[in-house]
């Protein structure tokens, strides 16, 4: 275990010019992520919280930490005898995998050093959590220093009394209750916590605000609000470019209060968007009597956005539609212990699908997940609760509520609010206060906290009840009315609400598993298979839910609809729809990606509508399919192109246009008499004019016969986080991929990489992730490798029977990569 030494450095107090910048300046302020030196144990006495109980058998942990991903799967962990309200249950039946079969229940303590070596008497020390799941209760040497029950929410207290020179024992206890999740919460200190010491005289934790109220070509302004501590007198800003440039810099000692403001002006800004992430860093010097006490940076991007009756959502000046996805918190087989490189991975794929958008389902996001949403170019809606006060699981939120909601809400929106890609809050999702007048009071006290908050940014809610909320007024008084499924309520609700504009907060929900196709090929609500599985011809929803064309065609034909959040980009642990009820179902259906990340069919429909700059041309099912031949084996094909002609082995089934007059040939080219013979589909795309301009084949595949391994990076940091994703396909001898290929794999990591976990987007396989052995699932897995802290190279070597052993080499190099 390394031990973490906490040093306080004496700052002599350097006297600056107040109108000089100066970058080498010793601010007074560090900051420390704690993430070595933990010790964890699941289970609970109070005396753990001191100093003298013997932690030493204690799991040696780092943070960010999930206690329970390393499983085992098993269905008695939260076994809920529940009926679900949401999706129109009336009777309680047997929910096996509702919140992913993982052991997160129960109590877990967390337990750490901290050495202070020098005198606080001039600083003050907060302590922040970015998110501990859940329940917390934090103590200093056996001293309560406070709790925070919401395990999605950011917290922060002042630890400086509780502090003694020398030794100090951090403890945290967390605690899971049973039935507390509709999915898997997961469990722990899973995202960063903070040591952070400043002079007494400092900025605010949070307490910045950067706005950019005026944009034109030629100028924006920046305004700048600080909340300070102590006796601050003056403030000093620099704004730079992502170069490093300077590009305004001004002074400011207008005090109202504890606040200090200015507004400084930035020249041709460049403005943020999802197509140009430009951000800008700005640096504040806080003085106190001509000497320098504390400073901060933050980044920042100039961007207008608009919701308007007239002309729907601009963002700087520009209409556009949201084509977005919301995603849950859990990062598949990592579960949710946060990486950033994992949801770099996430969002990055999310973005070449052409998504430019984001909802975090449904709580508090990631510090790091909106960084990247900043850097990449996603427009993000930030969200809060999944429940008020009126319960939606028996010991959800709405435990809470009343002591919280408040405390949470603005937490949230003075952590992240300078974050330009965020372009909504939203107070809730398909709450069940919907109903009734006193949910509509809760909906307009909770709004409003986030308009004194934030007066830039409206709020929306995710409304699934309708009906209730046009009677009750709920949906009218919100800022945006978000819709949930429900398409053929949109008109109705568009006519009621006084808005002029509705957002399909929530859309799709269509169900699939990769590589698993069914026949008939036909629509249905809540189809299930004796296999847990449903099929990627993406006909299947559930009975609340619907096709992506139904989204699709008032996204199109209505230009007062905002723009949608598909459900989901990735697959998730837990709420197995519409397997909820069976034995062994541990994840989602949902995803547009599977739970390792691989794409499904939908992830090529998506990608045909929203990556306008790139070609698409997918053709499903795939062609292995021994034992159907001479019957009917219907062909989609999702391309940007208008219209493409089918060969199945050099014969021609016919020329496919999209047709805009009907449903299901408006957004896909649909083959559906397609007679199964072995051999080769082929699909040649023609541009308007009838030239023929792309092609694609698929063939049936051999016999398995060696594997073939894909790193979505092959270069890493050596910081002992950073991660490659390697697809392992299983291809026969001439190379053709072979999908319906289930065998089982083992895996071995040498060098500078470490082996993670492995994942083939099975919601019913009980294999753990972070074994090294794993079977593939219709043809594929993904293996993750984590680079060590040293430079060097990895080699993942896989084995499986009867293939050919495959290598690939990863390179850990010292300078960041990511
Ligand atoms: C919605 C809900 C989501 C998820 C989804 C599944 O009603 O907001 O959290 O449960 O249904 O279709």
């Amino acid at each position: 275990m390394k031990k973490f030494i906490y040093l306080f450095i004496f700052l002599p107090i350097i006297v600056l010019s107040q109108n000089t910048s100066d970058d080498t300046f010793n601010s007074g302020r560090q900051e420390v992520l704690l993430k070595e030196g933990w010790k964890f144990f699941k289970g609970d006495h109070y005396n753990f919280s001191q100093g003298s109980y013997d932690d030493k058998d204690w799991e040696s942990v780092s943070i960010p930490h999930d206690w329970a991903i390393k499983g085992p799967f098993d269905k008695k962990y939260d076994l809920q005898q529940v009926a679900i309200f949401q999706d129109g249950e009336k009777v309680p039946t047997e929910k096996s995998g509702r919140t992913g079969a993982l052991p997160y229940i129960g109590t877990g303590w967390y337990r750490k050093n901290i050495t202070i070596e020098n005198s606080l008497s001039e600083k003050k020390v907060l302590l922040q959590f970015d998110g501990a799941m859940s329940e917390a209760q934090v103590y200093i040497n056996g001293q309560k220093v406070g709790e925070h029950p919401y395990g999605y929410a950011y917290f922060f207290f002042d630890i400086t009394k509780f502090l003694k020179e020398g030794d100090n024992l951090l403890a945290v206890r967390l605690h899971n209750q049973p039935k507390s999740s509709r999915w898997y919460p997961g469990a722990g200190i899973y995202r960063n916590v903070h040591l952070i010491t400043t002079n007494k005289d400092a900025f605010q934790q949070w307490g910045t605000t950067i706005t950019t109220p005026f944009i034109s070509q030629k100028k924006a302004e920046v305004d700048v609000t600080s909340e300070l501590e102590g006796d601050i007198d003056q403030v000093n800003y620099i704004i730079s470019t992502a170069d490093g440039e300077i590009v305004s810099e001004g002074a400011s000692s207008l005090k109202f209060g504890n606040t200090i403001n200015t507004q400084l002006s930035v020249e041709n800004p460049q403005l943020w968007s999802p197509e140009s992430p430009y951000l800008y860093t700005i640096k504040l010097t806080a003085f106190r009597q001509g000497q320098a006490v504390d400073q901060i940076e933050k980044t920042f991007g100039i961007r207008e956005i608009k919701y308007t009756a007239e002309r729907g959502f601009e963002l700087n000046g520009q209409q556009r539609k949201f084509k977005g996805v919301c995603l849950h918190h859990d990062l598949g087989p990592l579960g949710i212990a946060i990486n950033r490189a994992a949801l770099k991975r996430q969002l990055v794929m999310m973005k070449n699908m052409g998504a430019d958008a984001i909802r975090t389902a449904h709580n508090m996001p990631s510090i790091e997940q909106m960084e990247l949403c900043d850097e990449l170019g996603l427009m993000v809606i930030a969200e809060s609760f999944d429940e008020w006060k009126k319960p939606k699981v028996k010991n959800g939120y709405h435990r809470f509520f009343d002591d919280w909601a408040a405390i949470d809400v603005k937490n949230l929106v003075r952590r992240l609010k300078n974050h330009p890609s965020i372009v909504m809050w939203s107070a809730g999702n398909e709450v069940p206060d919907q109903y009734g007048s006193e949910g509509v009071k809760r909906a307009l006290w909770l709004q409003n906290i986030f308009h004194e908050e934030d007066p830039t940014r409206p709020v929306t809610v995710g409304m699934d009840q309708v009906k209730a909320v046009m009677e009750s007024g709920f949906g009218a008084i919100l800022d945006i009315p978000g819709l949930n499924y429900r398409t053929h309520l949109y008109q109705e609700a568009y006519e009621k609400f006084p808005q002029g504009y509705l957002l399909g907060s929530e859309t799709a929900s269509t169900v699939s598993s990769r590589g698993v196709y069914k026949f008939p090929v036909k629509e249905y609500k809540k189809k299930k298979y004796s296999d847990f599985q449903s099929s990627s011809y993406d006909y299947e929803a559930c009975p609340w839910s619907n096709i992506p064309e139904d989204d699709f065609i008032l996204q199109d034909d209505q230009p007062w609809v905002l723009g949608e959040f598909v459900w989901t980009g990735f697959d998730y642990l837990g709420e197995p729809s519409p397997y909820n009820e069976e034995w062994p179902s541990r994840s989602s259906y949902f995803g547009i990606c599977d739970l390792a990340g691989i794409p499904k069919d939908r992830y090529y429909l998506y990608k045909s509508r929203w990556n306008t700059e790139e070609e698409t041309l997918h053709i499903l099912p795939h062609w292995n399919w021994e034992g159907r031949e001479g019957e009917t084996t219907p062909v989609f094909v999702y391309t940007n192109y208008n219209t493409a002609e089918l060969f199945i082995n050099g014969v021609s089934q016919g020329k496919r246009t999209k047709d805009v007059t009907s449903r299901l040939d408006r957004y896909r080219l649909r083959w559906m008499d397609v007679k199964y013979e072995a051999g080769t589909v082929k699909v040649v795309a023609y541009d308007d004019n009838g030239q023929a301009v792309a092609e694609k084949e698929i063939k049936t595949a051999g016999q398995p016969h060696h594997l073939k391994l894909e790193a979505d990076r092959s270069i890493l940091s050596a910081d002992g986080e950073d991660l490659s994703y390697v697809t392992v396909s299983v291809v026969d001898k001439e190379g053709n991929f072979c999908p319906t290929a289930n065998i089982p794999l083992s895996f071995k990591v040498k060098g500078a990489t470490d082996y993670k976990v492995v994942c083939n987007g099975d919601a019913t396989s009980l294999e753990m992730f972070h074994e090294p052995t794993m079977k593939t699932f219709n043809g594929k897995l993904v293996v993750t490798l984590q680079s060590q802290d040293i430079a060097g190279k990895g080699i993942l070597e896989v084995k499986g029977k009867g293939l050919k052993t495959a290598q690939i080499e990863i390179k850990v190099k010292e300078q960041p990569t990511l």
